[in-house]
Parts: C-alpha cells; structure tokens; sequence
C-alpha cells in the first residue's frame, strides 16, 4: 500500500498527471503529507482517529482495569518517533505500552520501529495527550511519562503548556495508588511551572527530581533511584545530553 502510494505521489508531483479516481480533496491533502496514508497501514499497533469509548473498552479488556490485568501500563503523552516506547517494549516484553502523539510522521516512524522489533505490546494513537484519561481506564495507568513536552516559554502561551491544575486532576483519576507521573523537560521555566503547581499539595509524594538527570537523582529518602524512565533515553534527551545541556526530571507518585 505504502509502496503503491509512493509510487502515485511521485507520478503526480513528478509529471503533473491527476488520477481522476482519486477523490480530489483526499489526494490533494495526501500529496501534502503523505504519511496522512501510512498510517492506516499499521492497524493492529496504530490507531489514527481512535474513538475514545471504543479503545478505553479494548484497553479495559487488554489491561484489566484497578489491578486486574496483567503486566503494568505504561503511557507516554508527546512520543515523538517512538525511541523510548521501543526501548521499554523490548526490555519490559511483559508490560503494555500506549503512545499518544500528533505527528503523522512520528507516528509511523514509530510503528516501523516496532515492526521491525517484532512488538506488539505497544499501541499508537493519533490523539491529544491531553485526552489520555478519555482512553485509559480509571486506575489503570502505572508509570505516565511526558518527556520534553512543547514549553510555551511566553507567559502569554502558558496556558497552552500541558501539565496544568485540570491535567493533575486526570492524572490522580487514571493512575493506580503507588503509580508514578514522569516529567523530563529542558526548559527551567517548565520545570519550575510544575513544582509551583505542586506547591501545598498534601495529595502527591515527590519520589525523586534532579535539576540535571544523568549527573544526579534525589530521592525522597537520598538514595539514587532505579526508575524506569531514568535508564531509558528518548531522542530528544539523546539530542540535549550531546549539546551538554542539562535535563530536569520529576517523578511524582500517588500516595498508596
Ligand atoms: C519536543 S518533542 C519530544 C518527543 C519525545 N518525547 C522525545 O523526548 O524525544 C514533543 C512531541 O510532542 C508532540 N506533541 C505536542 N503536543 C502534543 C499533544 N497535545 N498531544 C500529543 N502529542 C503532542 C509533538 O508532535 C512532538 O513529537
């Protein structure tokens, strides 16, 4: 299919002809961006226009809601290519994986990884991740990851950042008690927005944080941390550790 379209683009863009059996409006947006096609070639992993109540009933059915599946969730908002879901899927075979991204691209970036890799305990939605508690099943999630979320740096765009007031409410709904919110980010200012957020918050445990990850994790109690997302890099933390710059991190656990 990828191959046949492909091959379309090129006699299209290459020579001016026009398929009049290709509906117009559809061609037009697809000799544009391509990859607004490929991604229906992935069904069984990629879900490009997931209707919510569909794929929270299939999760519910795969992961078992409040305890009762097996293998822990993991979910990560913003997966960009795929680098770190890839990495977890094939050193946690046993655990479930969902990806929500936006970008065509990316997305399909990410399902040829996983072919390639042979998983299938991995799911990508085009989706907002900002909607993820509209598919994760209440108390289903164990680990929530956001990692180098877009960082609105204007306080004009701060209201556009993710982690808000609202996304901490979601995420108390969808995280089993002992589960864990990841948040690695480049930007100060973001990290800063977050730990304000957090202020007074008897509801949350900060379970470790680091103004410069893969120099030093604090934990809680001072001990250096065997989290998950701190012995997996994703590509945009790859990008950041060559130039130098530092990364921050939290994990934020809901209470037991
Ligand atoms: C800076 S990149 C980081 C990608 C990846 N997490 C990494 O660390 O390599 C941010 C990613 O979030 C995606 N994104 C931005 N806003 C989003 C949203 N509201 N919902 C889902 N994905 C989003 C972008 O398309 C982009 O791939």
């Amino acid at each position: 299919m990828r191959v046949l379209w492909k091959a379309v683009y090129k006699i299209n863009v290459g020579s001016g002809m026009h398929d009049t059996n290709l509906n117009p409006s559809v061609f037009a947006v697809d000799l544009v961006n391509p990859y607004r096609t490929y991604v229906h070639d992935y069904p069984e992993v990629l879900f490009p226009y997931p209707q919510a109540a569909a794929l929270q009933a299939r999760l519910a059915l795969r992961f078992g809601a409040a305890g009762t599946g097996q293998g822990r969730l993991h979910v990560e908002l913003g997966a960009g290519s795929g680098n770190f879901l890839v990495e977890m899927a094939l050193r946690h075979p046993q655990d479930h994986f969902v990806g929500f991204e936006l970008r065509y691209k990316r997305l399909v970036r990410s399902a040829q990884k996983l072919e390639r890799e042979d998983r299938s305990n991995v799911w990508l939605l085009k989706a907002m991740g900002e909607s993820f508690h509209q598919y994760c099943p209440p108390q289903s999630v164990d680990h929530l990851y956001l990692q180098f979320p877009d960082p609105w740096p204007r306080a004009s765009q701060w209201k556009k950042r993710m982690v808000s007031g609202a996304f901490l409410e979601r995420l108390a709904q969808v995280l089993r008690p002992g589960g864990v919110f990841h948040l690695k980010t480049d930007h100060s200012g973001y990290f800063l927005h977050v730990l304000a957020l957090l202020n007074g918050r008897q509801d949350w445990r900060l379970r470790a944080w680091s103004n410069h990850l893969h120099r030093d994790v604090l934990t809680q109690d001072g001990r250096s941390t065997d989290l998950l997302a701190v012995q997996v890099k994703t590509e945009f933390e790859r990008l950041f550790i060559s130039q130098h710059k530092p990364v921050y991190y939290l994990a934020l656990e809901k209470p037991l």
